[in-house]
């Protein structure tokens, strides 16, 4: 006789193994088993199925979806990069967005013209047309390499393959979200945990059948790359390319003024729950193309755009535990366990406290009644407390004093502000196992060394076994031991070596950015890949004695101040920093940094601005250097070529001290002659 109980709980874990490796792929975007294994536990699956009709009954597993492919899509670098957006949460911000675009541009117009535009969230690509026909299409990646998901994208059928039009640019790049319908997705909950997640699941299968079946459409919102460009407005594009047979959405409007804006975001915050897709915010663009060249782009964010977001969506909760977490550089981070609660369609199980002042002002405790907020892509907080409902046993939470691992935590004064940081701190940076890991984590990001096949969950796991320890033991994997690991076989591991293998070739400005020394950013990093363009040169900064003198000519730098410098120093002044990087470093091959503006009318030119400018800011004057090739520095030195002074309010003693040091004055109006002569 059959034990029906018995298969009814084998197949039930089958299943749960089967969502999980869902999950890695859909995800994670990090499979952890190869196709072949993943079809020979569905093959299991359905067979099973088909044996004993009461397991089909049960209805667990729909075959359809959900087979994920091994091999990533073929990496392509975008024309232009796709950018992220900065956010905008309440109306106060959204004036200090207009300020900062007035302030740059010089100008003081309260009424600039934006499009707004709602802010689909789903998954963005890129599709390419060579003289109107759809020659490739691809995912954001990490903003500035995208993966080939032409196929798949073919299957929406409202994408034009061809622009039958005959005054079309000959390269035109256009930029959408692809989504999946709220009503569509009803069909697909039990797989997905949103339609986003469902989207992306979709548009990454590896066989564009497997995508053609689930109901994808999409938006246009934005241009890339486009020679000739025969617009002057964002909305005049969009108006364009629908006639030419894009879907456009139809609530995109031009506004003009923080009131409008405003009026607008209520507008369709209202709409939203009736609308057939999520939407978590509006964008608001600068409509002139013109003025959007001109404000160009942060390392990662256009100055010309931002996503005023709505409102959080909040739920009620009770607090089961709090502890603590440590970050890559030491900040111990207070984090609020709770009964899972859906919010906003997510379920939450953690949210973060912030810091010790935080608890203390909120009092927050273990088993207190809370309201918990989400804001799109934020971590979820604790908004209040519900004081009604505590407990009478109830005490304060004491704050510990020590990290995790065991070492004091310390709260230092802040350099800008000459006040105590609320944040405390574990400073023992490698020495401590739990910063460590999170440097780790930092390290194979996806804007630092980017290594696919290697997320957070894989070093963690890594760590815990002893198979990574510093940055370097990556590179000097045991395969072998991997390969006895569950959920890991031969194929996602060949990836993995691969992906290892590709990612040891890093440009320094990358390398730089990955080693994690506190407040060196993107941009940063960047400035001193600028500064010392080899890792030959970089170096130097190891040893105690050169680099006194090497901080000092960085502080000189435009963006590198004493935070910067002291950081830097505290850095290399440990040991065990120096070794692991040294380690690290004996691994890779890391390339020179060139500079892609290095061909400018001011190429190579040392530059510093000082004073105000009739017909830009000195933000934007700083721009136009660096675009040009010039190199801003932050104080008057020998190294500099000249002193461009702004007709308004420049600092004497600058003046004085070049002049003292023979270097060049250029007048505000010789600096309009420069640009002008091209
Ligand atoms: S503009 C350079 N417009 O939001 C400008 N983005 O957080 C970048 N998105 O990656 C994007 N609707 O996937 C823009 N109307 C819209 C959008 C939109 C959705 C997504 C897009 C982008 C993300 C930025």
């Amino acid at each position: 006789m059959i034990n029906k109980d018995k298969i009814i709980k084998d197949f039930k874990k089958k299943i749960k193994l089967i969502k999980n490796h869902n999950k890695y792929y859909f995800e994670r975007d990090n499979p952890q088993i190869s196709d072949a294994e993943y079809d020979s536990l569905k093959r299991e699956i359905l067979e099973l199925e088909k044996k004993y009709k009461f397991l089909k009954d049960l209805k667990l597993f729909e075959k359809n979806i959900g087979s994920p492919p091994s091999n990533k899509f073929k990496k392509v670098k975008h024309l232009s990069p796709m950018l992220s957006l900065s956010n905008a949460f309440d109306k106060s911000e959204m004036q200090d967005f207009i300020k900062k675009i007035n302030n740059f541009l010089n100008l003081t117009d309260p009424n600039l013209e934006f499009t707004s535009e709602p802010k689909i969230d789903g998954i963005s690509a890129s599709l390419i047309y060579e003289k109107g026909i759809l020659t490739q299409g691809l995912s954001r990646g990490d903003g500035e390499v995208g993966e080939d998901i032409l196929e798949n994208l073919k299957t929406i059928s409202t994408i034009p393959k061809k622009i039958n039009e005959k005054q079309i640019p000959d390269l035109l790049e256009v930029r959408c979200e692809i989504f999946i319908g709220k009503k569509d997705f009803k069909n697909l909950e039990e797989k997905f945990a949103n339609p986003r997640n469902a989207a992306g699941g979709s548009l990454r299968q590896k066989d564009p059948k497997v995508t053609a079946k689930i109901p994808l459409k999409y938006f246009a919102y934005g241009f890339g790359t486009i020679i000739p460009i025969t617009f002057t407005k964002q909305l005049e594009f969009l108006k364009k390319i629908e006639s030419w047979g894009f879907i456009v959405n139809p609530l995109i409007k031009k506004v003009k003024g923080l009131e409008e804006i405003e009026t607008r975001h209520k507008e369709i915050d209202k709409l939203r729950s009736s609308l057939n897709y999520d939407i978590d915010g509006l964008v608001f663009k600068v409509n002139d193309v013109k003025l959007q060249k001109r404000l160009g782009n942060t390392s990662n964010s256009p100055r010309w755009a931002t996503a005023y977001k709505f409102s959080a969506e909040r739920a009620v909760t009770k607090i089961k535990d709090i502890i603590i977490q440590v970050g890559r550089t030491g900040a111990i981070t207070p984090v609020a366990k709770v009964e899972p609660v859906t919010v906003g369609g997510v379920v939450v199980s953690n949210a973060t406290l912030h810091n010790e002042e935080e608890i203390q002002r909120k009092d927050i405790r273990i088993g207190d009644i809370i309201n918990i907020q989400r804001a799109g892509d934020v971590i979820p907080q604790v908004v209040s407390v519900d004081l009604s409902k505590r407990e009478k046993s109830s005490s304060p939470f004491k704050f510990p004093k020590k990290c995790l691992c065991g070492a004091e935590t310390k709260k230092e004064i802040s350099k800008n502000t000459n006040k105590l940081d609320a944040v405390r701190r574990c400073l023992k940076g490698y020495e401590c196992k739990f910063t460590a890991k999170e440097k780790l984590k930092h390290l194979v990001s996806k804007e630092a060394f980017n290594i696919d096949g290697l997320g957070k969950k894989v070093v963690e796991q890594f760590w815990n076994l002893n198979l990574i320890k510093e940055p370097s033991d990556i590179f000097k994997l045991n395969y072998k031991r991997i390969k006895s690991l569950e959920g890991w076989g031969e194929l996602s591991i060949k990836n993995l070596q691969k992906a290892i293998t590709n990612s040891k070739k890093i440009n320094l400005d990358k390398f730089i950015y990955s080693i994690g020394i506190r407040h060196i950013g993107q941009e940063n990093a960047k400035i001193l890949a600028d500064f010392f363009i080899s890792i030959h040169e970089f170096s130097n900064l190891f040893s105690n004695s050169k680099r006194i003198q090497i901080l000092k000519n960085l502080v000189e730098l435009d963006g590198i101040g004493e935070t910067q410098t002291d950081s830097i120093d505290s850095f290399f002044s440990n040991k065990k920093n120096v070794e692991i990087t040294l380690n690290l470093i004996n691994q890779l091959s890391i390339g020179n940094y060139f500079s892609k503006k290095k061909g400018g009318k001011f190429s190579n030119k040392k530059m510093m601005f000082t004073g105000s400018f009739n017909n830009m800011s000195r933000s934007e004057a700083k721009s136009i250097a660096e675009d040009n090739g010039g190199k801003v520095l932050g104080s008057v030195s020998k190294k500099l070529d000249f002193l461009v002074v702004g007709n308004t309010k420049p600092t004497k003693r600058k003046i004085d001290q070049a002049k003292a040091l023979k270097i060049k004055i250029v007048t505000e109006n010789d600096w309009n002659k420069m640009l002008n002569n091209s």
